[in-house]
């Protein structure tokens, strides 16, 4: 099965962001990666409940919304009334990981929880079976465009072969990094959703670069099938 491609939208050009979605999920998108950032857990501000809705209206994809923000109880139902589809916190700022992920399910979205890179995944432990995916940063959480920090690659393995060992069905979501370059080594570690903000947004061509990942991420799939 082949890894799927969730665009964030935190490189996108706001002024025209519909037609960025557009292009993107011509492109083979899978997902709407929204990165929700209140200032306080991140040092960055960014969007929240009233652009998830304008993108809800601009795309028939699952919205994929990433919290990071400290108090994400507050604000979950807001998100998937605005149209989230999934909805990750990040396991540092949330006191009730349990309750939270519940509300989460409760409310009919996909409840995912988020690892920043020094977190360990033993965090995960008694989670994990509750879990619908994990969300595991590849970057250090606030920017775009960053660098990959290549031990993720090596957690993602870890992470894959411990949902595989336990027989679950919760699927990975690396985010971070992400560019066309290295998308075959991130592939490779066995994650089902891998997040790319500026590698596509600013890549001048949105559709072409996201098509790009996309037939990257089946030829890798084809090839894993004929092994
Ligand atoms: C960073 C965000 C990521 C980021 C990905 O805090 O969570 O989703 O926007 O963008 P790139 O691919 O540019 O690192
Ligand atoms: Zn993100």
């Amino acid at each position: 099965m082949a890894a799927v491609l969730a665009p964030s939208i935190l490189s996108a050009d706001f002024a025209r962001l519909g037609a960025d979605i557009k292009d993107a999920e011509a492109g083979g998108a899978a997902l709407v990666h929204v990165d929700v950032m209140d200032g306080h857990f991140v040092p960055n501000l960014t969007v929240g409940p009233a652009v998830t809705a304008a993108v809800r209206k601009v795309t028939q994809l699952p919205v994929d919304c990433h919290l990071m923000i400290e108090e994400p109880d507050r604000y979950i139902e807001e998100f998937v009334k605005a149209g989230a589809d999934m909805v990750s916190v990040h396991v540092e700022v949330a006191r009730h990981l349990d309750r939270t992920v519940r509300a989460i399910r409760d409310l009919g979205a996909k409840a995912g929880v988020v690892l920043n890179p020094a977190t360990p995944l033993r965090m995960l432990e008694d989670i994990l079976p509750r879990a619908d995916y994990v969300l595991l940063m590849s970057v250090n959480p606030g920017f775009g465009g960053q660098k990959l920090i290549p031990a993720v690659l090596d957690k993602a393995k870890a992470l894959r072969e411990w949902i595989d060992r336990e027989g679950l069905d919760t699927r990975i979501e690396i985010d971070g990094g992400v560019t066309v370059e290295n998308l075959e080594r991130v592939a490779r570690t066995g994650v089902d959703m891998i997040v790319s903000g500026a590698a596509i947004f600013s890549s001048g061509d949105v559709r072409g670069t996201t098509q790009k990942m996309v037939r990257l991420l089946a030829a890798i799939a084809e090839e894993d099938s004929n092994v």
